[in-house]
């Protein structure tokens, strides 16, 4: 087994990406007219790099008839992941420590295929590698998701990481002294008026992105030996010489190129169909930094909106924030949005209570005379800005009447809380419902987990005897609050919209039940 000079000294950090869920990645593919696999009678998930592994157990967790396998090099993580599968009970995920060049050779095909925050980090045999595997073991028909550092966003900061892994070398300790060290020597660099950074202001700023990351999170995007920022062309060559085609991207806005680029650049959209060309171009007016590229082995292309509607009709759309009123904007990076009319707010009172599928939004009364073709963009576009979310299964109405005694249904839910609530950062609970993990602040994990324990009497004091024992404090207007009354008052507050908004919405998704 061998690392090829990614860092292997310090662990990474816990995260869950919603892009990864297979329901994401089933949708795009759905709106560029490619059929994606089917779920219903099961599908094997394959996630490479999966790091700490809170992907892959979430979606494990969310998906039973799922069967989800990772893949690490480092035994840390996998350990970790290990532990997270036998603690959430998961009979349905598995993790292997292997470099991607040593994979067990009866692994098997995967309806889908996963790596984040890999492709760009690893030496160029190991990207031949992820290729040969993508090549041998995507099923055909299934998708596979990589996610990379992009150009031109990331030009700027090349320099960067050039000096942070320069000056780090001559530093001692593990990864993560050198690495902070390295961040010092940069601020006193911008302190000093380096002349870099005179004349590029946005990376002087970007110093103080670094400063608030987790030191963990800087060892693995800037200590490893390869880092490379790709243009989509790149990869999209790359992947398309083993035999997969792009199929677009998340987020899902990102597949709407007027959503992307000002009116003032869109005629060569108009009149270009070229992806490669295309892509190129909105990448530029986007600066776009980071991209989530789906492409598919195979694909089988849809004929007509109508094979959609049969073929896809397992997915669920709902609005997804209550009390959405229009006109509603939603700010897209460079554009801003508006949705808004008649059809607009029909969509809103049909998937303002329960989910819809596509065909029975198209079959609603309210909708009579509206041509389906209209009904899907206007869904879609809905989508794309925000307005709704796509589930893997029908979503009721949110509760109204919730008992005083609620529970964490699943065991790997209750694991999660059990070990990270109040651990400083937001953590995922995975939904059957909506086939996704949904993320809850540490604090309100905090309040959940006392909740479900030991009932509603006395709540918010045993939530601040927690935060007083972890040591974690409570800030108002960015500032750390000190005095015990006021503390007290604000957990007290917290304890109260926590029950009031977040609990009905967490029962609607099934993560808590009466
Ligand atoms: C930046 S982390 C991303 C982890 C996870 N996907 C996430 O987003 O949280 C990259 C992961 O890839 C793993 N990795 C790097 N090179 C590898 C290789 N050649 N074979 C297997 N795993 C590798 C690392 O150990 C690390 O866990």
């Amino acid at each position: 087994m061998t690392a090829a000079g990614y860092v292997t000294d310090v662990t990474y950090v816990p995260g869950f990406y919603p892009q990864m869920s297979p329901v994401a990645m089933r949708y795009v593919a759905a709106l560029n007219g490619v059929m994606p696999p089917r779920m219903a009678e099961g599908f094997r998930f394959l996630e490479l790099g999966c790091g700490l592994g809170r992907c892959l157990t979430t979606l494990a967790a969310a998906h039973p008839r799922g069967e989800f396998v990772g893949v690490d090099l480092n035994p840390e993580h996998t350990a970790a992941v290990a532990r997270d599968i036998a603690a959430g009970e998961l009979g349905n995920a598995r993790v292997i420590t292997s470099d991607f060049g040593h994979v067990p050779a009866d692994l098997g095909t995967f309806d889908f295929l996963a790596l984040h925050g890999v492709y760009s980090w690893v030496a160029p045999s190991v990207r031949e590698e992820i290729l040969a595997l993508a090549r041998e073991r995507l099923a055909p028909g299934g998708l596979l998701l990589v996610s990379y550092n992009a150009m031109p966003g990331w030009a700027h900061l090349q320099p960067i990481r050039g000096m942070l892994r320069q000056y780090a070398a001559l530093r001692q300790g593990d990864s993560a002294q050198r690495v902070r060290d390295a961040v010092a020597y940069l601020v006193f660099m911008r302190e000093k008026q380096a002349k870099y950074f005179e004349d590029n202001p946005r990376a002087a700023a970007y110093i103080d992105a670094l400063l608030q990351q987790d030191p963990r999170y800087l060892v693995h995007e800037y200590m490893n030996e390869h880092w490379t920022s790709f243009y989509f062309a790149e990869v999209a060559g790359a992947f398309g010489q083993e035999g997969l085609s792009f199929v677009g991207s998340l987020p899902v806005f990102t597949n709407f190129w007027d959503l992307c680029v000002r009116p003032e650049f869109q005629e060569l959209f108009r009149t270009t169909t070229n992806r490669l060309v295309t892509e190129a171009h909105k990448d530029f007016c986007a600066n776009t930094a980071f991209r989530w590229d789906i492409y598919s082995k195979s694909p089988r292309l849809m004929r007509d909106p109508g094979e959609r509607l049969r073929e896809v009709d397992d997915l669920h759309y709902l609005v997804a924030r209550p009390g959405v009123t229009l006109p509603y904007q939603a700010n897209l990076g460079v554009v801003t949005s508006t949705v808004q009319g008649p059809l607009y707010q029909s969509l809103l009172g049909i998937l303002g209570g329960r989910s819809r599928r596509l065909s029975e939004i198209v079959a609603a009364e309210e909708l009579r005379g509206t041509p389906p073709v209209d009904i899907v963009r206007a869904v879609d576009a809905g989508v794309a800005m925000g307005l709704f979310d796509i589930t893997a299964a029908a979503i009721g109405e949110v509760p109204t009447d919730l008992a005083d005694a609620v529970s964490i249904a699943h065991p790997f839910n209750r694991a999660v809380l059990e070990s990270d609530a109040l651990g400083g950062r937001a953590l995922a609970l995975a939904s059957v419902l909506s086939g996704t993990g949904h993320s809850v602040g540490d604090l309100d994990a905090a309040i959940l987990h006392e909740l479900t324990a030991r009932g509603r009497a006395g709540l918010a004091a045993r939530v601040a005897k927690r935060l007083e024992a972890s040591g974690r404090t409570i800030q108002q207007n960015g500032q750390p609050v000190n005095d015990e009354a006021k503390r007290g008052q604000l957990v007290e507050e917290a304890c109260q919209a926590f029950i009031a908004t977040s609990l009905p919405e967490l029962a609607r998704l099934g993560i808590v039940t009466a």
